[in-house]
């Protein structure tokens, strides 16, 4: 039987997209920007590519994470990170709107540009207005020698390797992951104890290549969902905390390269207009990955399945009480509550990648997007 060449099934590596087959490469690219980073002991991490001074530490006043589209998403939960781990003020920001704001930067801030290109302009242009305004630039970028790069006072790569779907999937796990060990080392610095220990936080770090593999043994649940997301018009990502900016990334990720339209709200935040959209049938996409708001979680559910909602739970897999009001209960690989939206990435990912499968759109192209979008 001959059978139709397709010279991309090898730079695919078998896989249909290049989508699929990044997804996939995520563990060994967590793997790969862990490597060499985590001390032996476990003590602390390595970052012998930044350079920060004790003394403008001490001056320290605030961290500005700035970015687009996924990479906004990862500074999202970043900025998080290094208020919860050391106890510094940060601010995360669209790099669009930041730049034309007249921001309060000065020699007193560090400013993270996130970019898997490292040529995004907007991000770009952001950049240059706070090394203008005296702050100190920290790149967090994919590309070795990208603008980013060249431009910043200290760069923290993600080796997640070549990127090629316009869709960003391993870049923005690579980039939770680099921004973890900035937060971690920024609190070495320092010398804030806040209320969570970074020794089992690097512990579950160290474990993270694993558990991401272990996600990836959801996909075909997922894909039962992808493939009835397919006949969706409409679908709303709740969730809370650090859920909500996991579920801001799944909407983006559906929407951009299915065409459905999709939209995330914080879970206490539908009672305040949103719920007047959900009726009989309408999907929701509830995430639940954080121990201490289960129980509002449960009740945020049953508010939208009161409403008709059919919801698809993605859970933490020790976080119990969820199967009742969900269709399908998604269950995940238990790792630190601050590392969990590195896990619920891989199953919203894999709910993108499925609808559009199922819609027939060009998933490593979709419509008028670009890889990078280096004009403004
Ligand atoms: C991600 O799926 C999108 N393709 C897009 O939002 C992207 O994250 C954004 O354009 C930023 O790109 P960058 O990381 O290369 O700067």
């Amino acid at each position: 039987m001959f059978v139709q060449w397709d010279p991309g099934q090898a730079e695919r590596g078998g896989y249909p997209h290049f989508m699929l087959k990044e997804i996939h490469e995520q563990p060994r690219a967590v793997r790969d920007t862990l490597s060499g980073r985590v001390h032996p002991s476990g003590e602390g991490v390595i970052l012998d590519t930044v350079r920060f001074d004790p003394q403008w530490i001490q001056q320290l006043r605030a961290v500005y994470l700035v970015a687009c589209g996924t990479a906004y998403h990862a500074g999202l939960i970043g900025g998080r990170l290094i208020e919860r781990l050391a106890g510094i003020p940060a601010w995360t920001e669209i790099a669009s709107e930041f730049r034309y704001r007249e921001p309060l930067v000065d020699e007193r801030t560090l400013f993270v540009a996130i970019s898997q290109s490292g040529e995004t302009a907007d991000t770009l242009a952001a950049m240059r207005e706070a090394k203008r305004r005296g702050a100190r630039v920290l790149a967090i970028t994919n590309v070795v020698g990208s603008s980013v790069a060249r431009e910043a006072d200290d760069v923290v790569y993600t080796w997640a390797g070549p990127e090629i779907a316009v869709a960003s999937t391993k870049a923005y796990t690579t980039q939770i992951v680099a921004l973890t060990l900035l937060a971690v080392h920024l609190a070495e610095l320092t010398g804030f104890t806040g209320p969570l220990g970074r020794k089992n936080l690097l512990e579950s770090l160290r474990q993270l290549p694993e558990a991401v593999e272990a996600a990836l043994h959801v996909e075909e649940d997922i894909k039962a969902i992808g493939d009835a997301a397919g006949g969706w018009r409409d679908a709303f990502f709740i969730g809370r905390g650090l859920d909500y900016f996991a579920a801001l990334e799944g909407q983006l990720k559906l929407k951009e390269i299915s065409y459905i339209h999709a939209e995330a709200y914080p879970a206490g935040e539908l009672k305040h207009g949103t719920l007047a959209l959900i009726e009989q049938g309408t999907p929701v996409i509830a995430l639940a990955t954080q121990p201490a708001l289960r129980e509002k979680m449960i009740s945020n559910i049953e508010e939208v399945r009161a409403r008709g909602a059919t919801v698809y739970a993605v859970v933490r897999r020790d976080l119990s009480g969820f199967e009742r009001y969900a269709r399908q209960t998604v269950k995940l690989p238990v790792v630190h509550p601050l590392l969990m939206p590195v896990v619920a990435a891989v199953p919203l990912q894999l709910l993108a990648y499925y609808a559009a499968v199922a819609k027939g759109t060009d998933v490593d192209k979709p419509r008028n997007l670009a890889k990078s979008v280096t004009v403004e």
